[in-house]
């Protein structure tokens, strides 16, 4: 006998699943979420997203301070790194955080399972000794840190992103494994911190997902910024020796063996889905070959009443694509219509300058064989971005050939996160080049630069 039934049982409450749970909760039905963890909000927020971001806001003012204020008339007498406190800032963004989440639950009734949830029959979710029934089961258990063959991590001195937000101590060099979003991100964090920092990429460019363009800005900058970058080269042993790390790194296509020795390795090279534990072999859920639950267009994974979203299916592994899959899955449970148009889901990596984009590369149009013009512009020609000393990078705006409809927003640059909503919100409308161009744009702002380059697609920008 279930010891209570729900309508809905969210396994996970990561982006993906608290939103489900939280947007089921307000359209009327009965909905527990099941979580493991001590707090909310899954990865994202607790070893993700949210404290690596207090750590990269936190190091940029530092390195501001260290390097960037003189020139703007602010002089700092002696600058010490507290990193403890800096740390203790992050825990308590954490904390804040994953707290809100248990009130927004308390809010919406939304029951929290502490546990770990396993499905034992389609229709039924154990928790600890307790079974529940549910109408439907979601399943947003995320994904996990994958390691390289014959690399162990141990959180200590080879380190996953885990790892690498809780170092007691800024490491006198940091080698990072994989030229990704995360080693990106937490290499910039290190390096402005104080150490040396050497990215190693198996493939030829760094933020390969990305528009090539992208790649070549953001490693001319980082390289400037103090990062060292082997690309194409490939990491065959890494040995825990006393207070470093010794690698072992060769040509991606093999030889030319080196060594390198580090005293943290930070290894960053992707995510897998998670299911482990879940049972879904039991009840004949299928994944595919990379462990993903195979859904369909509802979500709906092989058994009636399972559904999967978020990290754990298919697409990129971004928490606002699985806050979207969440809510809208809810709504379609609730008899709704949905729809998530995964051409259009931003992606930013936060260095500083950022890199953004929404839609597609100049590669990708190449090779569908799409007709298309190009429109750039740099920050080193908007005001906005003089003023602040913030004039790296650009915006390209890829556009079709005839129809002028807007294709891809490619930006490098301070606050691109924060300007490829427009993008994105332009491309949501259809809009075209030229509809961007026309839209009038506040002075002095760096989403003139946006506008700017919609101008260029058509050959016609006023400021270059
Ligand atoms: P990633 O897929 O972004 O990057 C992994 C990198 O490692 C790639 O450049 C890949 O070519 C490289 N690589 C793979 N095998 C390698 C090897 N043997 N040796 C050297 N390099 C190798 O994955 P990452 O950075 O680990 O992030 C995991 C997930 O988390 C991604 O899906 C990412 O989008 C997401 N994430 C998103 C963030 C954001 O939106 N700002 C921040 C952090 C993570």
């Amino acid at each position: 006998m279930a010891a209570k039934s729900y309508d809905v049982i969210v396994i996970g409450a990561g982006p993906g699943g608290y939103v489900c749970a939280i947007r089921a909760a307000q359209l009327g039905m009965s909905v527990a979420c099941v979580e493991s963890r001590a707090t909310l909000g899954g990865t994202c927020l607790n070893v993700g997203c949210i404290p690596s971001k207090a750590l990269l806001s936190a190091s940029e003012k530092y390195e501001a301070a260290e390097h960037h204020l003189g020139a703007m008339g602010i002089r700092i007498g002696s600058l010490k790194l507290d990193l403890k406190a800096m740390m203790g800032h992050k825990d308590q963004v954490v904390t804040s955080n994953t707290k809100g989440i248990e009130y927004l639950f308390k809010k919406n009734k939304v029951e929290w399972l502490k546990g770990k949830g396993v499905i034992t029959a389609p229709r039924q979710v154990q928790v600890g000794s307790e079974t529940y029934a549910a109408k439907h089961i979601v399943i947003a258990t995320g994904s996990d840190v994958v390691s390289l063959p014959g690399i162990t991590i141990d959180e200590k001195r080879i380190v996953s992103s885990t790892g690498a937000i809780a170092l007691a101590e800024v490491p006198k060099t940091l080698v990072v494994i994989g030229g990704g979003v995360i080693g990106l991100e937490l290499g910039a964090v290190w390096r402005r911190l104080g150490s040396e920092v050497t990215v190693i990429e198996f493939l030829d460019r760094i933020l390969p997902g990305m528009d090539a363009e992208l790649s070549k800005e953001m490693q001319k900058i980082l390289t400037k910024q103090g990062i060292k970058f082997k690309l194409a080269t490939k990491v065959t042993a890494a040995k825990i020796n006393g207070k470093a790390v010794d690698l072992t790194l060769e040509d991606a296509k093999g030889g030319n063996a080196q060594n390198l020795s580090a005293e943290i390795v930070l290894v960053a090279v992707g995510r897998k889905a998670f299911t482990e534990g879940l049972g879904l072999d039991k009840v004949g859920v299928k994944t595919d070959d990379r462990g993903r639950v195979v859904t369909d267009k509802k979500f709906q994974s092989s058994v009636p009443g399972i559904y999967a979203i978020g990290d754990v299916i298919a697409g990129p592994m971004l928490a606002h694509k699985a806050e979207d899959e969440g809510m809208i899955l809810a709504e379609m449970l609730a008899g709704q219509s949905g729809h998530i148009d995964y051409d259009l889901i931003p992606g930013v990596v936060y260095t500083w300058p950022e890199v953004a984009a929404v839609g597609k590369t100049e590669q990708q149009l190449k090779e569908a064989g799409i007709p298309y013009k190009v429109g750039k512009f740099p920050f080193s020609a908007n005001g906005r971005a003089r003023a602040m000393n913030a004039t790296d990078g650009f915006v390209k705006i890829l556009a079709h050939e005839k129809t002028d409809r807007v294709l891809g927003v490619h930006i490098v640059g301070p606050e691109a996160g924060t300007l490829i909503a427009e993008a994105t919100l332009a491309m949501e409308f259809g809009a075209s080049a030229e509809d961007i161009a026309r839209t009038c744009h506040a002075h002095p702002t760096l989403e003139e630069a946006v506008k700017e380059a919609a101008l260029a697609v058509d050959g016609r920008p006023i400021h270059i």
